[in-house]
C-alpha cells in the first residue's frame, strides 16, 4: 500500500500546509484559532509542512530538528477545546480541497488527522469571550 507521502508527493504536501494557513486566514469560522497565531503565517506553514511530510511517511524533517514529534508541549500555552479542534479540522478539509487532493488521500487522512487533533486538544471546553462573567462590569464590547 502506498503512503500518503507517495500518493501526494512532497511538493503537494508543502502546498497543503500553505493552503491550510490560507484557509485559517480566510475562514470566518476559524477566527478563534487564527487569533492564536502570528500575523505572518510563513514560518508556521513551513514547520507544518515539515511535520506533515514525516507524518505522511516521508523523511522525518520535523523530528530531525526537534528530536520528537510530540505536539503536547508546543500547544500547551494555548487553550484548545472542542471548538478550536473543530476549527483546525475545518481548515485541514478546506486545504485538501484547495490542492485538489485525490479522494483516496482525503479518505485515508480523515480518521488519523482527527485523532492527532484530539490528542492536541488540551481542554474539555472551549473559551468564548462571552463566557466571561465580568463582561458587563468591565464594559467590554
Ligand atoms: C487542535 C487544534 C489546534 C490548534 C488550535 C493549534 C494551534 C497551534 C498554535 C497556536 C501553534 C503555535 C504557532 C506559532 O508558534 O506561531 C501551533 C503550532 C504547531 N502546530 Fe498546532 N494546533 C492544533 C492542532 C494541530 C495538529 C492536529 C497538528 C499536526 C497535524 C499541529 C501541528 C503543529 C505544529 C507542527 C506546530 C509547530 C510546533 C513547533 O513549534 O515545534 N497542530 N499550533
Amino acid at each position: 500500500m502506498q503512503t500518503p507521502y507517495q500518493l501526494l508527493g512532497e511538493d503537494k504536501i508543502r502546498e497543503l500546509a500553505i493552503a491550510f494557513y490560507e484557509a485559517m486566514d480566510e475562514l470566518p469560522e476559524a477566527a478563534d484559532i487564527r487569533k492564536m497565531h502570528d500575523k505572518d503565517l510563513g514560518p508556521i506553514s513551513h514547520t507544518l509542512a515539515e511535520y506533515l511530510i514525516g507524518w505522511m511517511g516521508g523523511p522525518p524533517l520535523y523530528a530531525d530538528k526537534k528530536g520528537t514529534v510530540c505536539l503536547t508541549d508546543p500547544h500547551a500555552a494555548y487553550h484548545i477545546g472542542p471548538d478550536e479542534t473543530q476549527q483546525w479540522l475545518t481548515c485541514f478539509d478546506k486545504a485538501l480541497s484547495k490542492i485538489n487532493a485525490p479522494e483516496e488521500v482525503v479518505s485515508m487522512l480523515k480518521g488519523p488527522i482527527a485523532q492527532v487533533a484530539r490528542a492536541v486538544q488540551n481542554r474539555d471546553h472551549s473559551n468564548p469571550v462571552d463566557a466571561d462573567p465580568n463582561i458587563i462590569a468591565v464594559g467590554r464590547g
